[in-house]
């Protein structure tokens, strides 16, 4: 009986996820934090990575701190990712050591207390129970900690850290006495590898993510209306983000309309949207210190006007064959590539481009690479096998020199395309180094009056896509992305 109320229940989503019908879309995700909660066995993941790590080191150390002053877009205590990755501890003021040592190889230090932080912050987990759910070798005070610190960094040995924190780092180089900027070395090097290829549980949590961000995007498809301001909208979406357990947003909400809609990194979110406009919502909920990553745009008053159809139907499918190029075994930049063919027909046949071969042409419209890793960082670590310099340069007939794509990676897809109000007499500026200055003149005299229908249009749309061994899976599927899907829930 189970086994057919359990079916019954994944119809009814299948059904409600594929047939919008106005407000049934439903999206698989739950008000229940419990997914958070550690087994011993999700403590294996924790182990599992430390002694992967362990087994490089060779003589050198890592040295990680919980506090992390780099998360300059969280607004409330969040662990340092390496230090949480490695250890699945989340107090703040707290010392991960690895070291060479097969008896004392994972020292973990308690935060400070006093009777004024147990007033501010609270009492903290006794430490037999940090014993037990996190299992160092070692357990230290806030203070030994610092000993053995410094106790390393008299050794000479290399020690191994998150570089991007550049207070630890100073920290360390002072206790080193001079400026020995070689002996501390990114930790990254050591671990950004083990990263890029996600565990289940990172993926659970990157799929509650998504389905949280498409939540909240659908919240916003069904409350848009002309004249409310963005950040009303950009209320609507982190209030789901709260209602559904998501502590904050991986990065600043990105909610433009109008001509904001073609700023790329647009985050004031203070103007009024009128009739008539886009609206680009750029953003992603962060869940299990994993952040999902979605772009949607929509018309404000719920009816593309046939312009905003033709570029939005443009990006639409030039994403579609983007992600059927995203399987094991082809590049990580086969999805832009493809893309980029789609767009620059499109552009094309519209009278946008007048010569598809034109190389500054296809970069005034494709502004960025259209993928990068997604994780605990929303541009997440990993060797991408080539620069975005060396994206950018590539043209749709060279071969791609980026890496190749394995199951259990995880990375966004996000074509765009953007039509400023001074898009065309920025072109000289742009292109001055690289374009014949009567070429750009003759390329503004035809294509403006066209691009002219276009102005203040921005659209993009991203999706998070998971490698799998069969192909991949879009972890981003339940935010609609259809015309007509959009056009319907906006009813
Ligand atoms: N939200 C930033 C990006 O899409 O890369
Ligand atoms: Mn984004
Ligand atoms: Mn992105």
């Amino acid at each position: 009986m189970k086994k057919y109320v359990s079916l019954f229940i994944y119809l009814l989503i299948l059904s409600g996820c594929s047939n919008p019908g106005g407000r049934s879309w439903m999206i698989p995700v739950t008000i229940d934090p419990s997914d958070l909660d550690y087994t011993p066995s999700s403590m294996e993941s924790f182990e599992g990575r430390r002694n992967q790590l362990i087994d490089s080191l060779s003589g050198s150390y890592v040295i990680l701190r919980s506090a992390d002053q780099c998360s300059a877009n969280r607004h409330e205590f969040r662990p340092n990712n390496y230090f949480y990755y490695l250890t699945g501890y989340t107090a703040r003021g707290s010392y991960a050591i690895l070291a060479p040592d097969p008896h004392q190889s994972f020292t973990l230090s308690v935060p400070y207390q006093s009777i004024r932080t147990l007033i501010y912050e609270g009492g903290k987990l006794p430490e037999e129970e940090i014993r037990e759910k996190y299992r160092p070798d070692r357990l230290l005070t806030y203070r030994e900690s610092r000993e053995l610190i410094d106790s390393i960094v008299q050794t000479g040995a290399t020690v191994y850290m998150d570089r991007s924190d550049r207070t630890f780092l100073r920290e360390l180089q002072r206790l080193a006495g001079e400026d020995e900027t070689i002996r501390f070395r990114h930790v990254g090097e050591l671990v950004d590898e083990i990263r890029v290829i996600k565990e289940p549980v990172e993926v659970e949590y990157l799929q509650k993510a998504c389905n949280i961000t498409a939540m909240a995007l659908t919240n916003v498809m069904k409350e848009c209306r002309p004249d409310l301001y963005e950040f009303q909208i950009e209320s609507v979406i982190e209030g789901t983000f709260l209602e559904y357990g998501s502590a904050m947003p991986g990065f600043n909400s990105i909610v433009g309309s109008g001509p904001n809609s073609t700023i790329l990194h647009y985050e004031p979110n203070m103007r009024k949207m009128e009739d008539g406009d886009l609206l680009l919502m750029d953003i992603g909920a962060e869940y299990g210190y994993y952040t999902a990553d979605i772009t949607r745009t929509i018309p404000v008053n719920g009816r593309f006007t046939p312009e905003q159809r033709t570029i939005y139907q443009l990006v639409l499918d030039a994403q579609l064959a983007a992600i059927e190029q995203m399987k094991p075994g082809n590049m990580f930049m086969d999805g832009h590539m493809a893309a980029k063919e789609v767009i620059v027909k499109g552009l094309t046949e519209l009278g946008l481009i007048t010569d598809p071969t034109s190389h500054w042409q296809i970069k005034f419209y494709i502004l960025y690479p259209s993928s990068h890793f997604l994780g605990m960082d929303v541009h997440d670590v990993g060797d991408k096998g080539g620069s975005f310099t060396q994206f950018m340069e590539q043209t749709p007939l060279e071969s791609i020199e980026s890496r190749v794509l394995e199951p259990g990676m995880v990375l966004t897809i996000e074509p765009g395309l953007y039509f400023r109000e001074k898009g065309l007499e920025q072109l000289h500026e742009i292109f001055e180094a690289e374009a014949d200055s009567i070429e750009m003149a003759q390329f503004i005299e035809t294509v403006g009056p066209i691009y002219e229908q276009y102005i203040n249009t921005g659209v993009r749309i991203e999706d998070d896509i998971l490698i799998t061994t069969g192909g991949n899976i879009n972890l981003s599927r339940y935010a609609p992305k259809e015309i007509d899907d959009i056009e319907q829930i906006m009813r």
